[in-house]
């Protein structure tokens, strides 16, 4: 007991006086019988749950009083209240105090429990696979490089022989940059390939590179385009290199990242920076039918390439007399979607941690 009981039997005592004042009937009654309860209690059954409880008795019951006794009711139901939260607040400073005395002391600790679960985070798919295939392109021999994401017109159009009436810049869905009159125009990089020049003027030949970064398009998006992905990019120039060295490193690629063969076409594609290129494409993991991930064609196209073309090597300060090269650009976000089975682009950058916490 950490109030005093007699003072609240005495405050009880008070509220029932002025209920002695009220016209007798059923609701009097009742309410007496209940204060009454309350007084009878012993001392330590007074507990500052049970003066809670009768602290709340005549406050619900105030109509029943006498207008001119609810304002010494009011104020003594307040008074037992008051006891009741001030006894509760010693108790649960005692049990706080207990609490931390068992555990100075170690009573109580049982060194065979396991210990709490520690949470802890994971690496995002898309590092998950950038990683690997960096591990796979350094054992080869090969540079990782990277490139600005908001680029010059020039790295990203221009000394990729993609003259500037070329419908490339529109089908590439091109977010620009604003900027000053006059000054050179600056774009969100569109693909990885605007590092192939940046590298040619870096590296001497004969090198091997790969450049994986985030590029940015301003198209529609659906289950296989999202406006912000990753790409690799896949740059090789040395003597002699020809398409046979292309395709063997497409499928050394291929069969690194997903531990097995896995079906693929190579078909003609036209991109202004190789000669000849090609659109090499890998069979849909998801369906046999065609589903909304490969648009219904059962492939996804995920692993454009070529021959870089004399006009890049030579923007690059390259002589394509001399030297020769091939060129990959690989859809990283695909290629993590085919990995992991993920069924939407988008999951990839939305940023919900009940998508990430699965990987
Ligand atoms: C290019 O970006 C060329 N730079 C690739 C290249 C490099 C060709 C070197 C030849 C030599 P393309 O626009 O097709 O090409 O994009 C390359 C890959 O990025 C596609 O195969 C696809 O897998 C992926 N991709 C394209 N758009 C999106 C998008 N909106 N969302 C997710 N992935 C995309």
């Amino acid at each position: 007991m950490t109030h005093d009981a007699a003072s609240v039997r005495a405050l009880l005592g008070e509220i029932l006086a002025a209920l002695s004042s009220a016209a007798e009937s059923d609701d009097t009654r009742t309410l007496r019988e209940r204060l009454e309860r309350f007084v009878a209690l012993s001392d330590d059954a007074l507990t500052p749950a049970v003066l809670l409880e009768a602290s709340a008795v005549p406050l619900g019951a105030m109509r029943i009083f006498p207008k001119e006794a609810r304002g010494l009711v009011g104020s003594k139901a307040n008074a037992i209240k008051q006891a009741a939260e001030a006894a509760l607040a010693v108790e649960k400073e005692a049990a706080l105090a207990k609490a931390l005395e068992a555990q100075r002391s170690g009573a109580g600790f049982d060194a065979t429990m396991p210990p709490p679960r520690q949470t802890c985070g994971s690496l995002h798919p898309i590092t998950q696979v950038t990683r690997e295939l960096e591990d796979l392109f350094t054992s080869m021999g090969w540079t990782i490089l990277d490139g600005p994401e908001v680029e010059t017109e020039h790295c990203n159009f221009d000394a990729l022989n993609i003259s500037p009436d070329h419908p490339a810049r529109d089908t590439m869905d091109t977010f620009w940059v604003k900027t000053q009159p006059g000054a050179p125009r600056l774009v969100m990089r569109t693909h990885t390939s605007t590092v192939q020049v940046r590298a040619m003027r870096r590296l001497q030949p004969p090198f091997r590179a790969i450049v994986p970064g985030k590029v940015f398009r301003n198209e529609a998006l659906d289950a296989s385009h999202e406006h912000t992905f990753h790409q690799m990019e896949g740059l090789v120039v040395g003597k002699h290199v020809s398409v046979g060295h292309l395709i063997a490193a497409m499928k050394t690629l291929l069969r690194g990242i997903f531990g097995r063969e896995i079906e693929i076409r190579l078909r003609p594609g036209y991109f202004p920076f190789v000669e000849p290129g090609f659109e090499l494409d890998a069979r849909c993991p998801f369906c046999t039918e065609g589903c909304s991930v490969c648009k219904r064609s059962t492939w996804i196209e995920l692993l454009p390439c070529g021959m870089v073309h004399p006009n890049v090597l030579k923007a690059g300060g390259i002589d394509p007399e001399q030297w020769t090269g091939f060129a990959f650009g690989l859809g990283l976000s695909r290629l993590v979607m085919l990995r992991f089975g993920i069924d939407d682009v988008r999951h990839l950058l939305a940023g919900d941690v009940r998508f990430l916490e699965q990987f």
